[in-house]
C-alpha cells in the first residue's frame, strides 16, 4: 500500500541481457532486502535497451524472463511495483521534456557515452548520447529519493540531481532530488575469467548467468581464474590476488561467511578444492531461484498479470508528476 511516510527507491535493469550472478548479488538481492523499509519500483528498462540494436523477439522474451527472474529472487510484486518501462508512456514523454533541460556539455561527459560509443562505432545514434535524460525521468517521475545503483550508474543519478535542481530553481520545487544508495554491503561481482572487470553478459565464459544449469555453472567455477603464485592458499588479499579475492566475495555472499572463516575452512586445500566449493555453493543458491523463474516463465497468464497491475500503479504516480511538470512548463492543459 501507498504510505506517504516511507522514502522511494527507484531502480531499473536493461533487459539487454540474460541477469547474472553480478546482477544478483550486487542489486536485486539488496532489493529484496528495502522492501519494507521504502516505496520501491523496478523496472524493467526497455527504452534504455534500444539504444544499442536488439533482436524483437529476445527483447520481448528477455523483457518477461527478467520479470520472473525479479519474482524468483524474491521481489515481491504486491510490496513492490514492478513493471516494463514502455507500458508508462509518461517515461518516454517526461524523457523528452528533461532533455531540454539537460546540456550538451553534461552529456558528453557521461563515461558510459564514451564507452558505448566506442563499443558502437557504427551506432552511435541520439538515444544513447541522451540516455541519462530518459533515466532522470524513470526517477524524477515517481519522486524518487534514493537510487539503489552500482558505482557505474553513479554519474548518472548525479545528472539526474542535476537536472531535479536546475528544473526546481526555474520553475519552483516539482522533482524531489535524488541521491543514489550504494547500499552497505554491495557485492561487486568481477568476471571468473577476468577478475579486473565487473562480471558481465558480454564475457560468457566469466559470467554466471541465474539460469544457467548447474553443470554450466561448475565447469565456470572450475576453470575461474586465480593467480599464478606458487602460495596456492586461499588468503584474501585483493591486491595480490583478484581472482581469489573475488571467489572469496561470492563465498561470503552466498554462504554468509566471512573471509577469516574462509579462510581457515580451505587451510592447506588448495585451489582444486576452493573452486568447486564455491561452485557448488552458488549451484544450491541459484537453485531454486532457476525453477522457481522457469515455472513462472511457462505461466504467461500470471507474468501479464503482474506487469499489468505494476504498469497501472506506477502510471498513476507518473501522470501526476507529469501533470505537474507540462503545467510548470506552460503546456496547454490537455481537456480530455
Ligand atoms: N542505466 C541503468 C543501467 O544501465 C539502467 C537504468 C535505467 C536505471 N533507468 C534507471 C537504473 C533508473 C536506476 C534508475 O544499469
Amino acid at each position: 500500500m501507498e504510505n506517504t511516510e516511507k522514502k522511494v527507491m527507484f531502480s531499473g535493469i536493461q533487459p539487454s541481457g540474460d541477469l547474472h550472478l553480478g546482477n544478483y548479488l550486487g542489486a536485486i538481492r539488496n532489493w529484496v532486502a528495502l522492501s519494507d523499509e521504502y516505496t520501491c519500483y523496478y523496472c524493467i528498462v526497455d527504452e534504455h535497451s534500444i539504444t544499442v540494436r536488439q533482436n524483437p523477439a529476445e527483447l520481448r522474451k528477455r523483457s518477461t524472463v527478467q520479470l520472473a527472474q525479479y519474482i524468483a529472487c524474491g521481489l515481491d510484486p504486491q510490496k513492490n511495483t514492478l513493471f516494463i518501462q514502455s507500458h508508462v508512456h509518461e517515461h518516454a514523454e517526461l524523457g523528452w521534456i528533461l532533455n531540454c533541460y539537460t546540456m550538451f556539455g553534461e552529456l558528453s561527459r557521461m563515461t558510459q557515452f564514451k564507452d558505448k560509443s566506442a563499443k558502437n562505432a557504427e551506432n552511435i545514434n541520439g538515444g544513447l548520447f541522451t540516455y541519462p535524460a530518459l533515466m532522470a525521468a524513470d526517477i524524477l517521475l515517481y519522486n524518487a529519493h534514493y537510487v539503489p545503483v552500482g558505482a557505474d550508474q553513479k554519474q548518472h543519478v548525479e545528472l539526474a540531481r542535476d537536472v531535479a535542481v536546475r528544473f526546481n530553481n526555474i520553475y519552483g520545487d516539482t522533482f524531489v532530488v535524488p541521491e543514489p544508495y550504494i547500499p552497505k554491503v554491495g557485492a561487486r561481482i568481477m568476471s571468473l575469467s577476468n577478475p579486473s572487470s565487473k562480471m558481465s553478459k558480454s564475457d560468457p565464459a566469466g559470467c554466471v548467468f541465474l539460469m544457467d544449469s548447474p553443470d554450466e555453472i561448475s565447469r565456470k567455477f572450475k576453470r575461474a581464474v586465480t593467480d599464478s603464485d606458487t602460495e596456492h592458499c586461499v588468503r584474501y588479499a585483493p591486491d595480490e590476488k583478484p581472482g581469489v579475492a573475488n571467489l572469496m566475495g561470492i563465498y561470503s555472499s552466498v554462504t554468509g561467511k566471512t573471509f577469516e572463516e574462509i579462510e581457515t575452512e580451505f587451510d592447506g586445500k588448495g585451489y582444486g578444492v576452493f573452486k568447486p566449493a564455491v561452485g557448488d555453493a552458488v549451484i544450491e543458491k541459484l537453485r531454486p531461484i532457476r525453477e522457481e523463474a522457469e515455472r513462472m516463465i511457462n505461466d504467461k497468464e500470471y507474468l501479464k498479470g503482474i506487469y499489468t497491475e505494476g504498469a497501472q500503479r506506477a502510471e498513476y504516480v507518473a501522470r501526476k508528476t507529469l501533470r505537474k511538470v507540462t503545467k510548470r512548463i506552460g503546456f496547454v492543459e490537455k481537456p480530455f
